[in-house]
């Protein structure tokens, strides 16, 4: 049986008489230094957010939910809070574009302070709070449902390939992808996952790697260009990765290379899951086409580090994400239950569904 007991928590919120505000493992020091980066500022929440050091479509959101607290609690009692929420809002919507969980959130804590009509600032901070805090803990709950969703779909003596990092540290706990490896592991099936390192910033070098081998669970590193060759050598029989933004159609914005590893997958007969909580979804987007992809810095692949590895002012494209079409997709394994095949209709039909029992409640 899953225990839903995985101990990795990559953001909290603290409240003592030395700090109040937002607390992150800070990801880009992973996995040679676990430090931990106190936000006590709105403008350190966004920062944050755009350098990675908090990152993955739900945890970027879970964050700017706490972001909005921290902006109330820099401006201190005002009537006007509500100017505060909402210019919070617009600010850490412009962090990054790519996954939609961001805005959800935000669009929450804007919808809370909605409800709020006449509220004082400390009773509108404590119901915000509130709302951040009921964020964050659907989010576990929808991962720990998402992994007994998925658990069936990890061969027994097996291999799994996964991009990116879609786990614990993707979210409030547990992951998404991730927590289907989790929850296999927890009711005892032996199998191996390939984690692609995934230039440029390596997320699943980095991150991927250190958390799956902290739970013991069988882990090798290849570099993106080898997942071909894995698969040929039937090392791997199915690829779960995670998702930014999914539109109507299912087409399924993810990290860069993600679109590749599909095409692959499908050239070798492999079935590719995408794993993902309801947040994730953008049904107002007919299609991946109109996702927002978000470039980044160039010196992202000019450099390692300090390093250039490049000739200075080299021209360079550095689209963060991709969208793997539709037609790629075994399945969706959402907290509602696994949509396949992936079809609007399906995707609406899950999603209106009421949700499926959990065994874990929130943290
Ligand atoms: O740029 P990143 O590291 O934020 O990209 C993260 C991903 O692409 C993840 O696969 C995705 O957000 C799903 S996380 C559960």
């Amino acid at each position: 049986m899953s225990t839903n007991a995985h101990p990795l928590r990559p953001l909290r919120w603290v409240t003592s008489s030395k700090f109040t505000g937002l607390e992150l493992i800070d990801q880009t020091q992973l996995p040679n230094d676990l430090t931990h980066l106190k936000c006590g500022t709105v403008d350190s929440v966004w920062h944050a957010i755009k350098r990675l050091s908090v990152r993955g479509a739900p945890a970027i959101g879970v964050a700017a939910a706490y972001g909005v607290i921290v902006a109330l609690n820099e401006t201190g009692a005002s009537s006007d809070w509500r100017t505060t929420v909402n210019k919070a809002c617009d600010y850490l919507a412009t962090s990054r574009p790519t996954a939609v969980n961001l805005f959800w959130a935000l669009d929450r804590m804007r919808a809370k302070a909605a409800e709020l009509d006449e509220s004082s600032f400390d009773a509108a901070r404590a119901a915000l709070l509130a709302e951040a805090h009921a964020i964050r803990n659907e989010d576990a709950a929808m991962c720990a449902a998402i992994g007994n969703a998925g658990k069936h779909l990890i061969p027994e003596g097996g291999g799994v390939l996964t991009h990116c990092n879609a786990g614990a540290l993707a979210t409030s706990e547990r992951g998404t992808a991730l927590s289907v490896m989790y929850a296999a592991h927890e009711d005892g099936k032996q199998f191996t996952v390939y984690a692609d390192e995934t230039r440029p910033l390596l997320q699943g070098a980095r991150l991927t790697t250190w958390e799956l081998m902290q739970a013991g669970v069988d882990t090798v590193l290849i570099c993106d260009n080898m997942a071909a060759v894995v698969m040929r050598e039937q090392k791997v029989q199915v690829v779960v990765t995670g998702a930014d933004r999914i539109a109507a159609n299912g087409d399924a914005a993810n990290k860069i290379g993600t679109y590749g590893v599909a095409l692959l997958a499908k050239a070798h007969g492999i079935p590719f899951y995408i794993a993902a909580p309801s947040s994730t979804f953008d049904l107002s987007l007919g299609s991946g086409d109109e996702i927002p992809i978000e470039e980044r810095e160039a010196d992202e692949i000019r450099a390692f580090g300090a390093r250039l590895t490049a000739p200075e002012g080299v021209r360079v494209y550095n689209p963060a994400f991709d969208v793997t079409p539709a037609e790629l997709i075994a399945g969706i394994i959402t907290e509602k239950g696994l949509i396949s095949p992936v079809s609007e209709a399906n995707i609406r039909e899950t999603l209106a569904a009421a949700d499926a029992p959990s065994p874990a409640g929130p943290a």
